[in-house]
């Protein structure tokens, strides 16, 4: 057991003890003493208003509604108030990893749309992880309800459990957490606000874990606003620059019609694929260091292939793809100009008549258009609303 490690589960003795010395780290511990920061009157996070094109007008009338028809929170588990708000709290705890270094929030922040700005995100112990991290908006409605890039999570209250047992991210035992949480104050009367009783287990962690994820949706970026206009996706809004909605025809439209076809894979108007699966965009002509779903499941037609992450908030949440390989939205939009890779699990709408790989021959302008266009899926409600803002402060 680390020095750390000791000092954070040991409590007020240690605290008083080393209280004088001021070494690093030692906020998480001072945490132990200090009031976390909640609000009087509890956030509200169930009850919002979800626009009608993600209710009961998604995309021609015809397509799937992102929040109706998509929604994975099952019935063990709704989402409370308490319950989201406990999950605030356990998300931005440091304390809950191996030396007190780190939280959830440390590779999900908030500023870039609950994504990690760097490549690969650092464990508690320094080391990287093995994919780049993944943007938690909109979880909620992805229907298949499996997360990580491979899927391997079979629903989120098993995901949320996963990070904390890491032995690179979070570096702690099941067991380890839960006295980890049981030796905090202020932990008790959150449970009980929550689940009507102090007693604190992993399966109530997990639901409320679940629970705050599942709250972080974006309902109100540009494109929600001009949508809110407009009976289809595909007509002009008046809140668009010309170039903005040229990207978005480009975005829309099949290829047939002179699109770019982005929808058929980053579709409904949450923009996230709910029920299609995993699927493999082109990156490389071949798998060698990650093999994607097919280490879960050892079926070559997996190899390769990712989940389809959200596309709100994409500005923000830089860089991209599995690995991290695309530092901006050009080089995203270059890859699908004339990157793609003839791999053997590439997505058939990612080829060309003759079954090659795409290759657009985009203009200056159009790659603009659709990088302006992706823009728009910016919600600055969610990067900066205090519900889902760091409560140790
Ligand atoms: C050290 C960095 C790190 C920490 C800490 C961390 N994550 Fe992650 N998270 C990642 C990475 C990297 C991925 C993608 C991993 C993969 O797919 O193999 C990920 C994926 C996820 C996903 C999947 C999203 C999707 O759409 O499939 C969820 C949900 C998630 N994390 C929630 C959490 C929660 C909750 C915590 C705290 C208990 C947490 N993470 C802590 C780095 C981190
Ligand atoms: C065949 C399905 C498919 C099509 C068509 C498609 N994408 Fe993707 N997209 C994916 C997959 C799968 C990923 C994740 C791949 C990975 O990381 O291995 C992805 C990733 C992305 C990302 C990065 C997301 C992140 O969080 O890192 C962006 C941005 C993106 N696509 C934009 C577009 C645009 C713009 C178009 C149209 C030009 C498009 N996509 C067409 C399947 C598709």
């Amino acid at each position: 057991m680390s020095f750390m490690r000791l000092f954070v589960l040991s409590g007020f003795v240690v605290f008083f003890i080393f209280s004088c010395s001021k070494q690093d780290g030692l906020e998480s511990i001072n945490r132990n003493e200090i009031d976390i920061n909640l609000p009087e009157i509890v956030y509200n996070y169930t009850d919002i208003d979800i626009p009608i094109h993600l209710s009961t007008n998604a995309l021609l009338g015809v397509g799937q509604n992102a929040a109706t028809d998509n929604d994975n929170t099952p019935i063990s588990n709704p989402t409370t108030n308490y319950g989201a708000t406990l999950g605030r709290v356990l998300f931005y705890d440091k304390s809950l990893s191996a030396n007190g270094s780190i939280s959830c929030a440390s590779c999900h922040k908030q500023a870039n749309g609950f994504s990690d700005d760097e490549v690969l995100s650092k464990g508690f112990d320094g080391g990287n992880t093995r994919r780049h991290s993944m943007s938690l908006i909109n979880a909620k409605w992805y229907a298949r309800g499996r997360f990580f890039w491979d899927e391997r999570a079979a629903t989120l209250e098993e995901q949320v459990l996963q990070p904390f047992q890491d032995p690179v991210e979070m570096g702690l035992t099941l067991s380890e957490i839960v006295s980890t949480v049981q030796n905090q104050s202020f932990y008790p009367e959150l449970f009980n606000n929550a689940f009507g009783s102090e007693e604190i287990n992993a399966d109530k962690i997990a639901k409320a874990l679940a629970q705050f994820v599942r709250s972080i949706v974006s309902v109100s970026s540009k494109y929600d606003i001009g949508r809110a206009n407009v009976n289809i996706p595909i007509n002009d809004f008046a809140n668009f620059s010309e170039s903005e909605n040229n990207g978005k025809r480009l975005f829309f439209l099949p290829k047939s019609l002179g699109g770019l076809s982005c929808i058929g894979c980053h579709s409904t108007e949450a923009f996230i694929n709910p029920d299609a699966g995993t699927t493999n965009n082109g990156l490389d002509l071949i798998s060698t260091d990650d093999f994607g779903v097919f280490e879960i499941i050892p079926n070559p037609r997996f190899s390769g292939t990712f989940k389809v992450p959200s596309l709100k908030n994409i500005e923000l949440t830089a860089p991209y793809m599995h690995d991290g390989r695309f530092a901006s939205l050009e080089e995203v939009i270059e890859h699908y100009n004339s990157g793609v890779q003839n791999h053997p699990n590439l997505n058939n709408s990612l080829k060309d008549e003759n079954g090659m790989p795409q290759r657009l021959n985009l203009s200056a302008q159009e790659k603009l258009d659709v990088v302006n266009f992706l823009k728009t899926l910016t919600d600055n409600s969610v990067t900066m609303d205090p519900k889902f803002s760091n409560p140790f402060k």
